[in-house]
């Protein structure tokens, strides 16, 4: 089976980006991660990064054409991007929302998400581990 992790804008610099709430390692070490998970779950694993809303969109199009799960960390396109909700809302396969940190114990702006609503469930403020959790949870879900 395979599995979609789609991460949104300035997640490709994990490790230099802010390592006091992100951590220190990068974003390499991430994909690794979920390959690792992936292969331990019987899960076939493509990790994706785009800093641009359209891109994101495209990919959440093609994870709903083909009925494929998806891990998405939406970074700062969670607090705002009704394109990227309407998107998510067109799937019917699990979306799993997932954060590094917590966006609820941070600045109030981080308070909302626009994608919560439509997404399967969310996992927030474990670091890495978010991905790994999800992953499980995507698995144990058998679809
Ligand atoms: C984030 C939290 C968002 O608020 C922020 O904009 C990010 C990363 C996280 O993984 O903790 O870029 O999604």
């Amino acid at each position: 089976r395979q599995v979609l992790v789609l991460n949104g804008p300035n997640l490709g610099r994990l490790g230099s980006r802010e390592p006091d709430v992100y951590g220190a390692q990068t974003f390499d070490d991430l994909a690794g991660l979920c390959r690792e998970t992936g292969r331990e779950l019987g899960l076939s694993v493509e990790v994706r990064q785009t800093d641009d809303e359209a891109e994101l969109v495209s990919w959440i199009h093609e994870a709903a054409d083909s009925r494929t799960p998806v891990v998405l960390n939406p970074a700062a396109f969670t607090h705002y991007s009704y394109a990227l909700r309407d998107a998510i809302a067109q799937r019917t396969a699990p979306l799993v929302e997932v954060h590094i940190s917590n966006p609820n114990a941070r600045e109030e702006f981080r308070h909302t998400s626009v994608v919560a609503a439509v997404a399967t469930g969310t996992i927030a403020g474990f670091g890495m581990r978010s991905y790994e959790l999800a992953l499980r949870a995507i698995a144990d879900m058998g679809e």
